[in-house]
């Protein structure tokens, strides 16, 4: 059998397929742009991929003998999983490995975001530190602040588990009623008012879509900042630049931005108290080896007949 893997895995992860399997693979930088799916998808049982790839009806036309598409991120908003199962194609992810790793990401950025980081950082490389100010780049506090989790998945649950450490009142939203060890479980509009740093931690999908428009930026605190690390689109990109540069909101602390790759020109990167990382989420070395690795668990599984660790669809 055949596998093709859209790009270079950390890990163990080549390792274990190539004992099972037929392995072709993108070995350049990034991962492999449509002309090598279209080279190689015509002979894969099994497509290893990220991100990066969306997986659409057209992708799988090239694809007649696909069985098992193995995701290696947690999310699959750019998998067509209804094309999926109607080919009865099989969908892993890589669930819980990065669970802890994405919410210290998310703590950096609530810290970073908040006590003003990017341009305390800027403004020693531009030379303009001259002696200390007590007045210079003063930021919110993070310790005793109240802490707002859109989305208290296994994200958003390691989120509140840090807050704890820092003291902070926590509320969030939930699709599920199952009460949670942290916080209190409030409606979005109360939380956006009330919360002095936001965190985004829901799945993309068509409800979270532009779920923070401009009217829920506008019901921040404007002492209050967000921090996304979730999906790009869930918030309105231009509401956000607007937000931030009329001080509607104090700070945004991104890890995914929409669009994504962020041109550098983009009117975000020229905002101070903006703060945009590339997409570094479960960017460990330990999370992206055990990530690679149980994708290709699950690709094993899901080709020879046993249980996937990490089935989604
Ligand atoms: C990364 O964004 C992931 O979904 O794992």
């Amino acid at each position: 059998m055949q596998v093709y893997l859209t790009f270079d895995p950390p890990g163990r992860a080549r390792e274990m397929l190539e004992q099972r399997f037929e392995v072709a693979g993108w070995a350049g930088p990034g991962f492999a742009p449509p002309e090598a799916l279209h080279d190689h998808l015509p002979d894969a049982s099994g497509l290893y991929c990220t991100i990066t790839t969306p997986v659409t009806e057209a992708l799988l036309d090239l694809a007649p003998d696909l069985r098992v598409i193995s995701q290696c991120a947690v999310g699959v908003n750019n998998i067509d999983l209804d094309a999926c199962a109607r080919r009865g194609i099989k969908v892993g992810h890589t669930p819980d490995v990065l669970t802890e790793t994405t919410a210290d990401t998310a703590f950096a950025l609530i810290l970073a975001g908040s006590r003003r980081f990017r341009e305390g950082i800027d403004y020693v490389r531009d030379g303009r530190w001259e002696s200390f100010d007590m007045n210079l780049l003063i930021g919110g506090d993070v310790h005793h602040s109240t802490l707002g989790i859109v989305g208290m998945g296994r994200i958003g649950t390691a989120i509140a588990h840090r807050a704890a450490g820092f003291a902070m009142q926590v509320i969030y939203t939930s699709r599920s009623e199952a009460l949670t060890p942290y916080g209190r479980r409030v409606e979005l509009e109360s939380l956006l008012a009330a919360a002095d740093h936001v965190v985004l931690a829901v799945p993309l999908t068509e409800e979270t879509t532009g779920l923070i428009n401009a009217d829920r930026l506008r019901a921040m605190k404007p002492t209050a900042g967000i921090v996304n690390v979730s999906r790009g689109p869930v918030i309105v990109t231009d509401a956000l630049v607007q937000a931030l540069q009329e001080g509607w909101i104090r700070y945004a602390a991104l890890d995914v931005t929409d669009p994504e790759p962020l041109p550098g020109t983009h009117p975000l990167l020229a905002l101070p108290n903006c703060l945009v990382l590339p997409h570094l989420g479960s960017s460990s070395s330990q999370t992206r080896a055990a990530m690679a690795e149980l994708a290709a668990a699950n690709l094993i599984a899901g080709l020879t007949g046993g249980d996937m660790p990490a089935r989604i669809a």
